[in-house]
């Protein structure tokens, strides 16, 4: 067995695994619960691939979990067959950033956890950490939490867990996260450092958070613009007479992102904490975080399905609705060489994950900025593409290979978040989550077949064909 490492938390109190909810009915294909044959399934002939290693192997997977990987396995007669000739093995995607039914910006994101899971696993994904926000600096992070469970569990399609926001600091809300770590296995929190009068907290609180994080092993994350400077840009670009989606990247520039994020770094760096940056959208938020781990600081990045898949040239669309379906924050860059510095930093380990930060809104919900883009509910798709997205831009260009498709797409993601090895790898006793993903099977991105519950989506871009095929999630396809 492998040990569950996440490197920043040595030396600390160790918290219990954090909790991942599963499906309650992991094995549907059971034929009959008291028989394990029946549950069982023979993966033969692929290529299995973990983040360390590829090889020609065979799976079997019994009750949900992985029994044995190898060749000449003792498979009793009768099992399930999936031929993987010519197939890649893989563990299952982890998107370890989405918002699922998040009440934001005056509306309701439309991927709840029903379609928002269907998309996931649609597209390889079968693990997503999604974020409880409390809907007020008063409101109780436990009360919040079990707000999430309530809305999550009967819903999920695929296995799940929660990051829960901070959004203001008190003896309360320290005392919460200790319950949330002890008694409902969270190990993240995330605060932002933008959306100034809500969720923002302020230089000191973030200094606090990180502490707390440090004192319970949990880890800290940060959305990381300058809140104030992003206020002052809004007003200021409004001013000017811009009031068009084309505004929203004007008033947040890449230096708002860069500056965070060095400061986030450098506050959790006070207390020895390491810090996770979300979304970085930028080449100067990662040339920052680059530099930052350069001088030994503990801190890793995330990119986005998105950032990787398109840039900000849509915000200037005439069609104000093509526009507006764009706008999220931080913005797509307008620079279009973004996309690929991004996922070099991903080839080499600077950044560390690729999530989707999965926040949907039709294009009635983006008109509420009609008149002002400061309204418009921030958020994109990519839960459903995520996968194919990394694989056509990352490994068909040849700056990925297979493992580290399999590192950034999930790995990684499950050593952050204490799911490894149970989640994130293929052997024995890990939880049968794989997918059997074929390198030649096309598809093209389209919102006319995709299983989002809204009617565009940003990477349906025309002529480009994406890979993969069949999965299992908790042992079942
Ligand atoms: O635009 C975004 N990113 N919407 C979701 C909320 C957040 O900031 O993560
Ligand atoms: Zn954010
Ligand atoms: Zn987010």
């Amino acid at each position: 067995m492998h040990d569950c490492h996440i490197p920043t938390l040595k030396n600390q109190r160790q918290i219990p695994p954090p909790h991942c909810f599963p499906l309650p009915n992991p094995c549907p294909i059971a034929v009959s619960k008291n028989d394990l044959m029946a549950q069982a399934l023979h993966i033969v002939n692929g290529i299995v691939v973990n983040d360390d290693r590829q090889w020609r192997a065979d799976v079997l997977v019994v009750d949900g979990k992985v029994h044995s990987v190898g060749l000449d396995l003792v498979v009793p007669a009768g099992v399930r067959v999936i031929d993987a000739a010519g197939k890649y093995v893989i563990p299952g995607g982890i998107d370890p950033h989405t918002h699922l039914q998040l009440p934001f910006m005056g509306t309701v994101s439309r991927d709840d956890f029903d379609h928002g899971t269907r998309a996931a696993v649609a597209g390889g994904t079968t693990c997503v950490i999604d974020f409880v926000i409390p809907s007020s600096r008063s409101e109780s992070l436990v009360d919040a939490y079990d707000r999430w469970r309530s809305w999550a569990d009967p819903k999920v399609n695929c296995d799940y867990a929660l990051h829960v926001a901070v959004t203001s600091w008190s003896e309360r809300i320290s005392s919460e996260m200790g319950i949330l770590c002890g008694e409902r296995g969270v190990s993240s929190f995330k605060m932002f450092m933008a959306y100034k009068d809500s969720m923002m907290v302020t230089d000191a609180e973030l200094y606090r958070c990180f502490a707390r994080c440090r004192e319970l092993g949990a880890i800290g994350m940060v959305h990381a613009e300058n809140g104030d400077l992003v206020a002052a840009g809004q007003e200021h670009v409004l001013r000017c007479g811009v009031h068009g989606p084309e505004g929203h990247e004007l008033s947040r520039p890449e230096e708002i992102e860069a500056e965070a994020t060095e400061r986030a770094i450098t506050i959790a760096h006070q207390v020895r904490a390491p810090a996770y940056i979300v979304h970085v959208m930028s080449k100067g938020a990662a040339d920052a975080l680059v530099r930052a781990r350069r001088a030994g600081r503990q801190c890793f990045g995330e990119a986005l399905a998105a950032g990787l898949a398109v840039d900000g040239s849509h915000a200037c669309n005439a069609d104000w609705r093509a526009a507006a379906a764009y706008v999220m924050s931080p913005p797509l860059r307008s620079d279009p060489t973004t996309k690929e510095h991004l996922m070099r930093l991903l080839a080499v380990g600077d950044l560390a994950t690729v999530a989707t930060d999965n926040c949907t809104f039709n294009a009635d919900q983006k008109a509420l900025g009609k008149d002002d883009f400061t309204k418009i509910p921030n958020g994109v798709n990519g839960i459903e593409d995520r996968m194919a997205i990394v694989w056509t831009k990352g490994v068909e260009t040849g700056m990925l290979a297979p493992t580290d498709f399999v590192r950034v797409t999930s790995t990684a993601a499950a050593k952050i978040f204490g799911l490894y090895p149970r989640k994130g790898r293929i052997e024995q006793g890990s939880d049968a989550d794989i997918v059997v993903w074929d390198p030649a099977a096309k598809r093209t991105i389209s919102a006319k077949t995709h299983h989002h519950n809204i009617d565009y989506n940003i990477c349906a871009w025309p002529n480009e064909y994406l890979t993969f095929k069949l999965l299992m999630c908790g042992g079942r396809s």
